[in-house]
């Protein structure tokens, strides 16, 4: 069985490193027991590990006395169901029915949406957000057996429900009704993870007073954490990975735990009585990269726009990993200036502004692909 995976959101067979962060959560916690409610925000780019860190904090605390961990996956939509999903991940976890729980929300007057745009009653006017929410989490914690129950909500993408005017008061609703529970002193915690560029949207819509979050940058897997995720499940499998093809997965990964496990599962894949040589490691890589083409490149490629296309051939083709502004402009060769592109490239991540003036490649398997692929050559426009 191929113990690796090749999907972002699957909790992977062997979980690596991640102490710092495991840590931080439960110092987190452990003020919030004492009355000191604490909120943090794992950021960081797609497959960083995001979900699976929340994952696996759940799964290391929510046996412990009077914690109660809930998970609520984020789906794009409308602020309204962010009520509907608390209420359904809560009715879950607590073994009712969602019936009982909106019941309940109606005795206590409240008046909200609820799926398919229905409101509660038609009598009473609809209760404003902040209220509804704080009362919608007393509620909650009145479920909660134990004399003093602290409730951890987990918010997987953020960046989800920051898409209209209306989802994106959500941290400040959220802010609001945190207030009146800390008076009430009931003890609730908020852990949120987000896109990488979760915080220019968030300071871009709402008040900069909005500091409910502590962010935390989710960065990359350190080598001996690459190493253990890959030896530790592969020789469970009876296959053996040479430390050399480690060494190759960690330099082209970067770290990024979904390129490691793609790339670990084809190798895998493609092992010679049950060892992956770095032999092994070569030829599966074309077929590494037009997986990760079909699932994310080509449609990053696909985005930019015919500048900023030109712009990729020129830095992917370049020797140097990372280029200055002036060799960018001097091969850009129009009289046109590149920088609104570069700009715009930094915002949809497809490059990284190194430092001032300073560019390269969002990552070295994107790179891999440009230089592999040449999508650029199929328009013969952007040939160089
Ligand atoms: N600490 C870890 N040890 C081993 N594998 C990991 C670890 N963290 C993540 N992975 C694996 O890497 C992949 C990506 O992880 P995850 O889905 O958590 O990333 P993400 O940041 O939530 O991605 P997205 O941006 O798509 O939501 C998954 O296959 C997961 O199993
Ligand atoms: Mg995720």
């Amino acid at each position: 069985m191929n113990p690796f995976k090749r999907r972002t959101g699957v909790v992977p067979s062997y979980f690596t490193g991640r102490e710092k962060e495991l840590k931080e959560l439960k110092r987190i916690l452990d003020s919030t027991k004492n009355g000191d409610s604490g909120n943090i925000i794992f950021y960081g780019s797609k497959g960083i590990g995001k979900t699976t860190l929340l994952l696996k904090f759940q799964e290391e605390f929510e046996n412990l006395d009077d914690v109660y961990i809930i998970r609520v996956p984020l789906v794009e939509g409308d602020f309204n169901d962010i009520y509907n999903l608390i209420v359904d991940k809560t009715a879950d976890f607590l073994n009712i029915k969602v019936t009982s729980i909106w019941n309940s929300i109606k005795e206590i007057g409240v008046n909200v949406p609820i799926i398919g745009g229905f409101t509660l009653s038609r009598d009473i006017p609809i209760t404003s957000p902040t209220v509804a929410l704080e009362k919608i989490l007393k509620l909650i914690f009145e479920k909660l057996k134990g004399k003093d129950p602290v409730l951890i909500l987990l918010f997987d993408d953020l960046q989800r429900i920051l898409v209209n005017e209306d989802t994106q008061k959500i941290l400040s609703i959220m802010q609001n009704a945190l207030v009146e529970l800390n008076i009430a002193k009931k003890k609730i915690m908020f852990v949120a993870t987000g896109s990488y560029d979760i915080f220019s949207k968030i300071v871009e819509y709402t008040d900069s007073a909005v500091r409910i979050f502590d962010p935390y940058e989710l960065g990359p897997l350190s080598f001996e954490d690459t190493k253990k995720a890959i030896n530790i499940p592969s020789k469970k499998e009876g296959v053996v990975f040479d430390d050399e093809v480690i060494k190759r997965i960690y330099n082209v990964s970067e770290g990024n735990p979904y390129y490691l496990q793609v790339i670990a599962h084809n190798c895998f894949n493609e092992a010679d009585n049950n060892k992956v040589t770095v032999h092994t490691f070569e030829k599966s890589f074309p077929s590494i990269l037009s997986f990760l083409a079909q699932r994310e490149f080509k449609t990053m490629y696909e985005h930019a726009s015919n500048e900023e296309k030109k712009i990729l051939a020129i830095i992917s083709q370049s020797n140097t990993e990372v280029l200055s502004y002036n060799e960018i402009k001097i091969k850009y060769n129009t009289n046109s200036e590149p920088s609104i592109f570069l700009k715009s490239m930094v915002n949809k991540n497809l490059l990284i502004k190194e430092s001032r003036g300073k560019y390269k490649l969002r990552d070295k398997m994107f790179k891999e692909y440009l230089k592999t692929f040449k999508p650029y050559e199929e328009n013969g426009s952007l040939t160089y």
